[in-house]
């Protein structure tokens, strides 16, 4: 074999060897388990939590409780996330893996949001929720569909998605996402109530608003604290 095309070979099969873990979000465990316990104090972040030793884990770092009960929906979008993520269940700490219940009011929608790191299958444990995605820029696609007791649906990683119920009882939804903490972006908290503000002129053109409309959004969804 020639010299380049060897050269070449070494190039690719160090690219294979080190690209799955460049890109891997919530990589595969390399034990059987890493209770999360939290980062010491100390100004020093990893990518996750440190492991608890193996040999103190009890059942409870694997449990949680309390997914039963509905949550007040009584704030403007009348809906409410219960989450069960890395930081209330360490058990979940490198498993790529988590999960919510929503509860929604009678009108009540769970806003257009997106999970930076977690695709989302979605189970409607009672009544009737609109839900729907948007594809990214190439055609910005909606896909919708109504969706009763015992129907799923799966909203892809990194999509802008949302519910709303439909019905006209309050609604129960749980869900879960492939990542241990997936995050979330909700559109309209996220762009007029940053923290500082996003200049109103920029978000006037970037949607094309009277800048006293986006003065008023800007008030409505600062944060209260
Ligand atoms: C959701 O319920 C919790 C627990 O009762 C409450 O503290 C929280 O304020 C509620 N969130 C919203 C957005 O209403």
């Amino acid at each position: 074999m020639e010299m380049k095309s060897l050269s070449f070979l070494v190039v690719l099969s160090l690219l294979a060897i080190t690209l799955p873990f460049a890109i891997a979000s919530d990589p595969s465990p390399l034990q059987d388990f890493c209770v999360a316990v939290n980062t010491p104090a100390d100004g020093v972040f990893v990518n996750g939590k440190f492991c608890k030793d193996p040999k103190l884990a009890t059942a409870d770092d694997f449990f949680f409780s309390g997914l039963q009960n509905a949550r007040p929906v009584t704030n403007p979008v009348k809906s409410n996330v219960t989450t069960v993520n890395v930081n209330n269940l360490p058990g979940l700490n490198t498993l790529g893996i988590s999960l919510v219940r929503i509860d929604y009011g009678v009108n009540g929608q769970n806003p257009p949001h997106t999970h930076p790191r977690a695709t989302e299958i979605l189970y409607v444990a009672e009544g009737t929720l609109l839900v729907g995605f948007v594809t990214s820029n190439l055609d910005n696609r909606l896909f919708t569909k109504t969706l009763n007791v015992g129907d799923v649906f799966v909203f892809p990683e990194g999509l802008i998605h949302f519910q709303v119920n439909v019905g006209k009882y309050p609604a129960v939804a749980f869900a879960a996402l492939s990542s241990q903490n997936a995050g979330v972006i909700t559109i309209a908290n996220t762009v007029f109530g940053s923290t500082p503000m996003i200049d109103s002129s920029i978000l006037a053109r970037a949607f094309q608003l009277d800048p006293r409309i986006v003065m008023d959004l800007q008030v409505k969804f600062k944060p209260k604290n």
